[in-house]
């Protein structure tokens, strides 16, 4: 149980950069928001002089979809910094986030003759930043990188924390390691070429943050909805900032999600079983949405939310776009649908397991996360009814 933490999380002041600090209150790395590339090389500099170390070499890690909008404006950017640049473009897509991908980073790596004064650069959604992060941490024993994330969903969570790694097999982000970024850079302009789609699957993410830390932070999406889906700058700026001050605060406290990080999970058991069982065509922030339904319905079977409260979560999940019920996502042909069991089945590899038992979200109120490990498969089930009916 996770109890009297939520005023922790709740949103800190609304502008400037977060800095991110280890558990010895030693500062790791700071979180950044500019609206173009151009700060970057003095973002670099700065973090060269606190590291007390001149990078030798650059290379940027990107994939097919981001690189033809943003390598050649970043790369032009950087020449300032007069440090030899070199960039790689991988297969975009999270079926090519594995082993295969990573060898081609150290192909890459050692070929020109990278070495441990070398900097990477992850430019891209979370699967770009996750495997170049697992790159630069088994890199001749690791090597720095930065974030530089592309996409709203990996903004707001996959950046921030140090979290790195590829699938193996059927199973996501089983291969990894704890590695923190130098720095996490946020350009407003990426926001210009993401897909619909993909936006709303950054805020279900994003909705996430005010079910598990701060109420007050649902009454401020809901304000600022229409300006949301305008993708008006200053709005998005807001919630991301606020989002990455959310998940900065749990990370601070459980970088190696020991324990209460495993709030940030909230929505993902059966978000991730359906993902899985969907075979990953459906956008990871409709996965969530669709397991925060579950989880609401669940909190309020267990008597810790009211009905109420669970209908307006639901209401505020589907204003922006997020499927309630997997039926939403029209595309989706009912024969495609996994069956209620076939998810449960699903849930049970998950990662979020500790030993046998599943470390399950749940809320205690609005705003206010709950680890619960004795939620039953019974329970589960009928969660995962609620959003597959
Ligand atoms: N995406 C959840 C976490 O970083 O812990």
């Amino acid at each position: 149980m996770v109890n009297n933490q939520s005023d922790d999380r709740k949103l800190q002041s609304q502008t400037g950069d977060l800095p991110v600090m280890g558990p010895d209150g030693n500062f790791l790395y700071s979180i950044v928001f500019r609206d173009s590339f151009r700060d970057l090389p003095n973002e670099i500099q700065k973090v060269e002089d606190s590291i007390k170390t001149s990078y030798s070499k650059i290379l940027i890690v990107t994939d097919s979809n981001v690189g033809p909008h943003f390598l050649s404006k970043l790369e032009a950017d950087l020449k300032v910094l007069q440090i030899p640049l070199d960039h790689i473009v991988l297969p975009a897509g999270e079926e090519y986030k594995n082993l295969d991908s990573i060898r081609l980073i150290y192909q890459k790596l050692i070929e020109e003759h990278y070495d441990r004064q070398s900097l990477l650069l992850a430019l891209g959604g979370g699967v770009i930043g996750d495997m170049t992060g697992f790159a630069a941490a088994t890199y001749l024993r690791g090597v720095d990188f930065i974030q530089i994330p592309t996409t709203l969903l990996s903004q707001v969570d996959s950046s921030v924390g140090g979290k790195t790694g590829v699938d193996f097999q059927s199973y996501k982000n089983m291969v990894g390691a704890f590695y923190m970024p130098r720095l996490v850079y946020m350009n407003d302009q990426v926001y210009s070429t993401l897909p619909q789609e993909q936006l709303i699957s950054g805020l279900g993410e994003v909705v996430k943050y005010g079910f598990i830390c701060d109420k007050s932070f649902l009454d401020q999406l809901s304000d600022l909805h229409d300006r949301i889906l305008a993708r008006e700058p200053e709005a998005l700026r807001t919630i991301v900032r606020a989002s990455c001050a959310y998940k900065k605060a749990v990370v601070e406290q459980d970088p190696r999600e020991k324990g209460i990080r495993a709030i940030l999970n909230f929505g993902h058991t059966i978000g991730h079983a359906i993902e899985k069982k969907m075979n990953f065509t459906l956008f990871h922030g409709d996965c969530v949405g669709l397991g925060m339904v579950a989880s609401l319905f669940l909190s309020r079977q267990r008597g810790l939310i009211s009905a109420a409260e669970e209908e307006s979560g639901v209401r505020l999940i589907q204003s922006f776009g997020l499927p309630v019920k997997l039926s939403d996502r029209a595309a989706i042909k009912v024969d495609a649908m996994p069956t209620p069991e076939e998810v449960l089945e699903a849930t049970h590899s998950d990662k979020k397991r500790a030993g046998s038992k599943i470390r399950f979200i749940l809320l205690d109120g609005i705003g206010n996360a709950v680890i619960q490990t004795d939620i039953s498969d019974v329970e589960i089930l009928e969660g995962i009814k609620r959003v597959l009916n």
